[in-house]
């Protein structure tokens, strides 16, 4: 087989910086040791994020240029709604400045305390709202999922046996709505199947309880049901897309990912009562019902944005980015979750350093090797962001402790992938020189975008 080229060109460059060694140590200590808190600038290759990270097309950007400005009944809001209609089917459709605004949205309208909203993993931010709601964010993924190594075609499947007793438990009145993310970013990135979605939709549909798809990534999981799934390889991205979200109720997205902007998200629906209050919401938070949060030029750029993500030789070329960091890392024998997801490698940290208990942080060590050893910004997903304190106050570690190298989309190139290899070899090789970390300072919520840390001694 021919190597899988980027099906683009380069017609605009942005300059890198190259940083030394020492320069980096400065500049993280000055960041308190957290990655969130350095200069994009001093970071080299940033893989912190996929969201809002992607380069756009010559189609989206002659299409923002087309953007209208009106704040009422905008064109550029008919060729937005029209595309997210076109791919979800959904009749009522609420744009919003990004996903989380969308997730507040629907958590303020439905959320009461002591609601619990099962999902096969919630992100940090839909989490974050719920609980701002005081209810209760139950992740129920499969088993396979807590199996790093374990190799499985839809590791971000739920487990529908776990929902069933969750709904025989708290009871239908107590879960106001359920939700599935596809892919399942806190699981690796993997994907879900057209089965566990129908399954779990029967479920829920039996005790008449509302689904809805945290469709973020929704293209790349269509791609590896195309791939994985028997029955759908004659199928388009677009067909597969719209079965899955045939399946749902409701659905947030953030546009930052398979929107291929830069900014935006929406909040879709179907039953007309939930449109009527989130609308309300809508105005009141983020702006009149067709911009949202958003200008005319960002609508723009989405509705191009979602579609050419539903373009098959451009997830091909996207999957095989990360099957080749992945494949060359898995060379070195450095642990990862395997398969690879969807938008990212995901290291397994505690399998990485086995020395450094839960609590230390070994995934801050890695994120921060990374950093010094060669300016790639990298993410904990590990005990600092999914951590959690019991009733008594003891911290309670995630139980993964996983390092995300996010892949912006159409971005870097095969020359940035093999230096990552490269720096990773290094880390890897110095890997008993990492030290864990302690937390010196934390704000009461989502503590890993601003705490501080501080190394301890090996
Ligand atoms: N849901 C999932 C599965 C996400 O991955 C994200 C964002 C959101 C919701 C919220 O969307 O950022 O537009 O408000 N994930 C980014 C990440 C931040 O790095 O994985 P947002």
């Amino acid at each position: 087989m021919r190597t899988i080229i980027e099906p683009f060109r380069i017609k605009m460059t942005e300059p890198l910086k190259i940083t030394t060694r020492e320069e980096r140590e400065r500049a993280l200590a000055a960041a308190r040791h957290n990655v969130f808190l350095l200069d994009a600038d001093d970071c080299c290759i940033d893989l912190l994020t996929d969201s809002g990270t992607g380069a756009m097309s010559t189609h989206q950007w002659a299409a923002m240029m087309l953007g209208d400005e009106s704040y009422a009944g905008s064109r550029s809001w008919k060729r937005f709604e029209a595309s997210v209609r076109a791919i979800t089917g959904m009749a009522h459709v609420l744009p919003t400045h990004q996903g989380r605004a969308a997730e507040g949205i629907l958590a303020e309208c439905l959320v009461r305390e002591g609601h619990v909203i099962p999902n096969n993993s919630h992100f940090d931010t839909t989490r974050a709202n719920i609980e701002y709601r005081r209810g209760i964010a139950l992740n129920l993924p499969c088993a396979e999922a807590f199996d790093t190594e374990h190799i499985a075609p839809f590791k971000g499947n739920m487990d529908v046996d776990a929902l069933r007793r969750c709904i025989a438990e708290h009871g239908r009145d107590a879960i106001p709505f359920a939700m599935m993310t596809v892919t399942n970013n806190t699981g690796g990135g993997q994907p879900v199947s057209m089965a566990n979605l129908r399954e779990v939709k029967e479920v829920l549909a039996a005790h008449g309880i509302p689904l809805i798809i945290d469709a973020c990534r929704f293209a790349e999981n269509a791609y590896f049901i195309h791939e994985r799934e028997p029955g759908y390889r004659g199928r388009s991205l677009l067909e597969i897309a719209q079965e899955m979200f045939a399946l749902a109720d409701g659905a947030t997205m953030s546009a930052k990912k398979d929107g291929l902007a830069n900014i935006g998200g929406f909040l879709a629906c179907r039953n007309p009562e939930w449109a009527e209050r989130f609308r309300s919401l809508l105005i009141l938070r983020e702006g009149f019902p067709t911009y949202g949060g958003l200008a005319g030029r960002d609508l723009e750029a989405i509705a191009v944005g979602l579609m050419e993500a539903l373009e098959y030789d451009y997830q091909v070329y996207r999957h095989a980015t990360v099957e080749y960091l992945a494949t060359r890392l898995g060379g070195l024998g450095i642990p990862m979750v395997m398969p690879a997801g969807g938008h990212a490698v995901f290291l397994d940290a505690r399998r990485m350093l086995p020395s450094i208990p839960p609590l230390a942080y070994p995934g801050i060590g890695v994120v921060n090797a990374l950093y010094l050893a060669g300016g790639i910004r990298a993410v904990e997903l590990g005990s600092v962001m999914f951590g959690h304190f019991d009733g008594e106050g003891r911290e309670q570690p995630s139980p993964l402790e996983l390092v995300r190298l996010a892949f912006p989309r159409r971005v870097y190139t095969q020359s940035h992938f093999d230096y990552i290899v490269e720096v990773m070899e290094e880390v890897w090789r110095d890997r008993a020189r990492i030290p864990g970390y302690r937390i010196a300072w934390q704000p009461a919520m989502l503590r890993h975008f601003t705490c501080h840390f501080e190394p301890l001694a090996r």
